[in-house]
């Protein structure tokens, strides 16, 4: 595994670090922990420190904002690779990809000349209405775990910082800026923690970015329990603690706590911000101590030599939109796609067979890339699935577009901006899908959502679709029974009303620069679809955990996570809730068969390694790919535990009648659940089960082993 993590022994860097800071005056050493401008900090030009070039974002290079304020500068060679936002690269669990992206983003950075790339963002889905449940990954730690450890490896071997965000806790957008979140040590530990913990600790991150909410009473900026206590002592972190944009609160606090670096501060004068001319009088007056700066500009000059922003010999230079950036954009379209449903395997449609497509919906048309606000990206071109499917099949087959639905003017800008009025229906758009739908051999309806609901800084009001689409669907099924419905969406929508309508129902996410393309080829058969959803789909939004308990969004602008452990899956499956679609699921165009699975060992100790081997064979006669996922369970324990919990997992490429043996590893120690009686970590020794299946709700085999 690659990482750039510095070294602890990096004796000559810590030389370097010391040096420098000697000769910074206090105000020089000020000028490097705040920004000058909106995604700049200063630099020493006298001692050949450059001004630290921050950017979002986590899928694709955001485009240059002019110094002070949120506009756009207007450069006209900032258009950069968009790749499909956080729970489409999740759906794809597919780490070779992910690696994939972490290099192309950092090759574009570089080429941006920036320095920092603000992400990967990896909280955890914990309620379907958040607003940035789109570009999170999953509502699994396990699985955001190693998605973030392949990103910012990669990424950060292209000498640019990543910063994984935001710590901790932002599960909701909903008073994003004052929610003060509670939860208990052992969700902390088991559920929010890991991906934080993992992408500095395998990872490497660089740089880490606060969550703007309160944690148990205090800001992440000033959270001395989270910055000191988890990331510097147990982590090891040794990078730049980052408040996010206007996320910082005090001078003191904040300094004494352990934030590095202030960013985004809204209405001063950037010399009034907090870590500028009050940090100065903080020091002149004893109240922070010289030491503490210092150790702030170190932990940010050890960045910079890491990622060789200091003596930029041999820096990487990078390069931007080439085809292969555009292929990994593609590919990891390619590969998000979820099939739901496939009756009588209507999919993959045989185009040189059909004479006339009805294409229905207005995200047939949208673009999608510009939207959701800090993660937005202004990419080189976007293909739609209307442009797709006219530029691969509009010379043999007939396409009859219809918008559907009509996304209305906004009623509320800003906060629920599009969510007030979006329930109409319009009974012209659906006539004239009717229409198109009737004289055509098959229908496919791009439905779903759009980034006036998957977006930043507010959560959606509920989980149905937008604009009347469900009486859409309904009266396009009733006139053509070939409807496909494809969504479009990045967070968890109810399907009920829709799913047993349609034959096939396929999950499309938002798809990058190549969405259209992507679709396409998997609708038609070119490519297969091989994505696995990264969330539970549940019935209705009052059966999903923090809903069903009456934890969201909170009261008096304080949110406890009731659910504790019991988020996602481990929610439904362990309570038998019934699902619409479960965590881990997704069909292909073939079939596959697991044989029953093996363990090295029937009886292992604390520090063993678990090998699980598994056959898997394509049963069918296309080519395909299947995720082998492995969940544990323990039989018996002195606390609640989940009934399953993914451990392992991996994708397999297999093709007609092709088979294949894979072993998948877990140590003992990846049971442990944490005990908050002893504040440590524990295997309770008896009996664990190993189920392993193709998604939480589809074992295929399940085998009981003993730890002593
Ligand atoms: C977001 C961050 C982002 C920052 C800079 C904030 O609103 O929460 O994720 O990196 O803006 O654009």
């Amino acid at each position: 595994m690659c990482t750039v993590s510095f070294s602890q022994k990096d004796n000559a860097s810590e030389k370097k670090i010391q040096s420098l800071i000697k000769k910074m005056t206090l105000s020089e050493k000020v000028g490097l922990l705040h920004g000058n401008s909106k995604f700049y900090t200063a630099g020493v030009k006298r001692l050949g420190i450059p001004e630290w070039a921050l950017s979002d974002g986590p899928h694709g290079v955001r485009a240059e904002m002019n110094r002070h304020d949120w506009n756009y500068a207007g450069w006209t060679n900032d258009f950069a690779t968009s790749f499909p936002p956080g729970t489409a690269m999740a759906a794809t669990w597919n780490l070779e990809l992910t690696r994939q992206r972490g290099y192309v983003l950092g090759e574009e950075a570089r080429f941006r000349k920036k320095d920092v790339l603000l992400g990967p963002g990896v909280n955890i889905i914990r309620t379907p209405l958040g607003g940035r449940n789109f570009e999170y990954l999953s509502e699994d730690p396990f699985l955001n775990s190693r998605l973030a450890v392949a990103y910012i490896n990669a990424l950060q071997t292209k000498d640019v910082a990543a910063s994984v965000k935001h710590f901790l806790a932002n599960s909701q957008e909903k008073n994003r800026f004052a929610i003060d979140v509670n939860m208990s040590e052992r969700a902390l530990r088991e559920i929010y923690l890991p991906a934080f913990k993992a992408s500095v600790m395998e990872g490497g991150s660089l740089t880490v970015m606060a969550a703007y909410n309160k944690f148990r009473g205090e800001f992440c900026t000033e959270n001395s329990y989270l910055i000191q206590t988890l990331l510097r002592d147990e982590f090891q972190f040794k990078g730049v603690y980052m408040s996010d944009w206007d996320g910082t609160h005090s001078t003191e606090k904040a300094a004494l706590a352990g934030l590095d670096l202030e960013m985004g501060t809204a209405n001063k004068k950037y010399d009034d911000w907090y870590f500028a001319n009050p940090l100065i009088k903080a020091v002149q007056e004893g109240r922070v101590k010289m030491s503490i700066v210092d150790e702030k500009v170190a932990n940010i000059l050890r960045v910079m030599i890491t990622t060789k922003v200091i003596k930029p010999k041999n820096r990487e230079v990078g390069s931007m939109n080439t085809k292969e950036h555009q292929q990994a954009a593609y590919r990891s379209a390619v590969e998000s796609v979820v099939l739901l449903k496939n009756e009588q395997d209507l999919l993959p449609l045989d185009m040189s067979a059909i004479k006339s497509v009805a294409v229905i919906g207005d995200n047939a048309t949208r673009l999608q890339c510009g939207g959701g606000l800090s993660s937005e990206v202004k990419t080189l071109y976007e293909i739609t699935p209307l442009q797709a499917v006219t530029t691969k099949f509009g010379e043999s087959v007939q396409i009859n577009y219809a918008q559907g639905y009509d996304k209305q003017s906004q009623p509320g800008e800003g906060s629920n901006k599009g969510q007030l009025n979006t329930d109409t229906i319009d009974w012209k758009l659906i006539d004239e899908a009717v229409e198109q739908a009737k004289k055509s051999d098959v229908a496919v309806i791009f439905a779903g959502l759009n980034h006036d609901f998957d977006s930043e800084s507010f959560d959606r009001i509920h989980m149905r679709l937008p604009y009347g689409q469900e009486t859409l669907i309904q009266e396009v099924a009733k006139v053509n029974p070939k409807t496909i419905v494809v969504i479009i969406a990045g967070s968890p929508l109810e399907l009920s009303g829709v799913a047993h309508r349609v034959p096939s129902l396929v999950w499309g996410w938002y798809g990058g620069m190549e969405a259209g393309n992507a679709v396409w080829d998997v609708l038609s058969g070119k490519e297969f679809p091989s994505g696995k959803l990264p969330f539970t789909l549940p019935v209705s939004l009052n059966q999903s955990p923090a809903h069903a308990l009456g934890n969201y969004p909170g009261r008096n602008l304080t949110v406890n996570y009731g659910e504790d452990i019991l988020v996602g899956y481990r929610w439904f499956d362990t309570k038998n809730i019934a699902t619409m679609y479960p965590f881990g699921f997704g069909l292909s165009y073939t079939t596959f068969d697991m044989a029953t699975i093996s363990s090295d060992k029937k009886e292992y100790n604390q520090n063993d390694e678990i090998t699980i081997t598994v056959t898997i064979t394509n049963t069918g006669n296309k080519a395909g790919a299947e995720v082998v996922q492995l969940y544990t369970g323990q039989t018996q324990s002195t606390v609640m535990r989940p009934t399953k919990e993914l451990k392992a997992f991996e994708k397999v490429f297999l093709k007609a009648g092709e088979k294949k043996t894979i072993a998948l590893k877990l140590n003992v120690q990846n049971m442990a659940f944490y005990n908050e009686k002893t504040s440590s970590w524990i295997v309770e020794p008896g009996e664990f089960v190993m189920h392993v299946g193709t998604s939480v709700n589809n074992i295929h085999s399940s085998l009981p082993i003993m730890v002593n």
